[in-house]
């Protein structure tokens, strides 16, 4: 049986719970690009998700699996891993997905599974990041593009933008600045895995078969 990991091209399974621009950012790369990847199904735990719409108007798989439906954390992940498997999967990308997810179905994923983070990790994980980066009073701020491990938002970084802070900013221009570095770093991401040029061993991101050097981490416009 082929290995879906190293399926060409990979085949994804994307989780978000609401708008889902990174997911449409990600459509428009694979689609008008030449990166080596489909986009296979979007399940969202919401039927409100806003992309489930664009899945559709992709020609890709929406489904939806309600964490109403599931009386524990613990129970709803095996029916959303199951869920998963069913696409053999070899990325899932996690873009806007507003669940923790329990250790097990993290380990059973690990090093396929990524997510982004709205702040330059290792500052500010979890929630309300652009108030946090304001009232710290950083010059900067960002998103991070990070492998999915136990420890929530800690996982080893393979790609970050940052932005700077102006003395007007507020959490809302704040919040729009950093999301369009997302629609830029999340799919040079997944163009990387897809040509296989970035994977996780032994907890460390490598870059070409070598560990990922700092100025590899930052984003640039020409990379
Ligand atoms: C983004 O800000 C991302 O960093 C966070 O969730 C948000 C998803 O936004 N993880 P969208 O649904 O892709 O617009």
């Amino acid at each position: 049986m082929s290995d879906p990991a190293t399926s060409n091209p990979l085949r994804i399974v994307v989780l978000i719970s609401g708008s889902g621009t990174n997911l449409q950012a990600l459509i428009d790369q694979i689609h008008q690009g030449d990166t080596p990847a489909r986009i296979v199904a979007v399940i969202s735990n919401r039927a409100d998700a806003y992309g489930l719409q664009r899945a559709e108007q992709a020609g890709i798989a929406a489904r939806i699996l309600s964490h109403r439906d599931y009386n524990s954390r613990e129970a709803y992940d095996i029916a959303l891993q199951a869920l998963i498997d069913e696409y053999r999967p070899g990325l899932i990308i996690l873009a806007g997905f507003m669940r923790i997810l329990s250790d097990d179905f993290v380990r059973h994923y690990q090093g396929r599974m990524i997510n982004i983070h709205p702040s330059l990790l290792p500052r500010y994980k979890g929630l309300n990041t652009h108030q946090r980066a304001l009232e710290a009073g950083d010059t900067e701020h960002g998103c991070s593009v990070h492998y999915v491990t136990p420890e929530l938002d800690g996982g080893p970084i393979i790609l970050q933008a940052s932005v700077p802070i102006e003395a007007s900013d507020t959490p809302e221009s704040l919040a729009q600045k950093v999301h369009e570095q997302e629609h830029r770093i999340y799919p040079q991401v997944v163009d990387w895995i897809a040509r296989d040029r970035v994977r996780l061993e032994d907890d460390s991101v490598l870059f070409d078969g070598s560990p990922i050097s700092e100025q590899q981490r930052r984003y640039r416009a020409e990379n």
